[in-house]
């Protein structure tokens, strides 16, 4: 029977039948382990003369099918090797062009029109403390514009024990850069710049999401007065949108860390049922939408910062980016631009 079964195993010409020969030998009804299990049945001493040599023959099989296992395989592998070869001759497919976020975009756009303007870009963790983004700028922890910016809080507080939070807004990265300035320079010195980035509400619909993008403006300097707001607001937006007849109206607002706050109102018309910025609001078929909060940045915020408001002055602005983007290029719906829809980006996306 072992004879009969090596020829077996030695002319297995698939693994599978391989497989079968296994189990005809060594699987539970096999040949071998029925042989193994008569052994219970016979005296000590017969098992001691028997015993070996079923062993040896157990060996034998499982040694031949394990030699003829890796034969089969290495012969299959061979066999794909050769079959695969490439041709690297052929030409190779084409990678998807990806394209430039729209936000991206926008921020670039920004970042031109304000180097322009002789300002800088400036940046701040989205993960803030309390401290940066309401004490400093003079929302304490009873003041109620604090429960108006809808707060991601971590558990955690650092090692100053703020509370932790992901940023409502960019204006931290304002107390950031002035204690900076501060710090290197103790007389102060002007600051002019910018600071784009992402922020989080908790809040979501068509025109809100959890993180979207704000670009902050902040100018310190001497005698910085509204005018000098109005002006570089005029003179960034008329860029921004290409268009010499956009017209602002100032609202007078309030934010705790300007003082004036201005609302800053832009003047639109509806083209095909879209809005279309450019002339007054107050023209026939016209209208006002509200575009970005602003003002003189409040005194105490300046001395927050460890400059002296005495000899420094300054304007602040805070504006959606993504609210640019749609309101430039004509998209409706804010969700859209964090899908990652490929066909959403390569419809509104610009080529790098
Ligand atoms: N940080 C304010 C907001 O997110 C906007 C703002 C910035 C207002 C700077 C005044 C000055 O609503």
């Amino acid at each position: 029977q072992k004879d009969a079964a090596l020829a077996a195993i030695a002319a297995a010409e698939t693994l599978d039948a391989l497989e079968e020969q296994r189990v005809a030998a060594l699987g539970k009804k096999g040949w071998v382990s029925l042989a193994l299990k008569t052994l219970g049945q016979i005296s000590p001493d017969e098992r001691q003369q028997a015993a070996p040599a079923i062993q040896a023959i157990r060996a034998e099989v499982s040694d031949a099918l394990a030699a003829k296992k890796d034969a089969l395989e290495s012969a299959a592998l061979d066999a794909q090797l050769s079959g695969e070869t490439l041709d690297l001759t052929l030409p190779a497919p084409q990678a998807p062009r990806g394209t430039v976020h729209p936000v991206s975009q926008v921020m670039d756009e920004l970042a031109e029109i304000f180097a322009d303007l002789g300002f800088a870009v400036a940046t701040g963790p989205e993960i803030e403390d309390d401290w940066h983004n309401f004490t400093a700028l003079n929302m304490d922890e009873s003041h109620p514009a604090r429960a108006m910016h809808d707060t991601f809080y971590f558990p955690d507080r650092d090692a100053e024990g703020h509370q932790m939070l992901l940023r409502t807004h960019t204006s931290p990265v304002q107390i950031r850069t002035k204690k900076e300035v501060a710090k290197a320079n103790p007389g102060g010195a002007p600051i002019r710049i910018i600071a784009p980035g992402r922020v989080y509400r908790s809040d979501s619909d068509a025109t809100h999401t959890p993180m979207f993008h704000q670009i902050e403006g902040l100018v310190i300097d001497r005698d910085i007065h509204l005018g000098h707001l109005k002006w570089t607001l005029e003179t960034f937006l008329k860029a921004f949108f290409e268009r010499e007849d956009i017209v602002l109206r100032l609202r007078p607002s309030y934010f705790p860390f300007t003082e004036p706050s201005v609302e800053v109102d832009v003047g639109f018309e509806v083209v095909k049922g879209k809005r279309v910025l450019g002339g007054s609001g107050d023209a026939p078929g016209h209208g006002w939408m509200e575009l970005l909060g602003s003002g003189v940045v409040n005194r105490r915020v300046i001395e927050f910062a460890g400059l002296d408001p005495d000899q420094w002055q300054g304007f602040a602005f805070g504006v959606g980016v993504d609210r640019l983007a749609m309101l430039k290029y004509g998209m409706d719906d804010l969700r859209a631009f964090f899908d990652g829809d490929v066909r959403w980006l390569q419809h509104y996306g610009f080529s790098p």
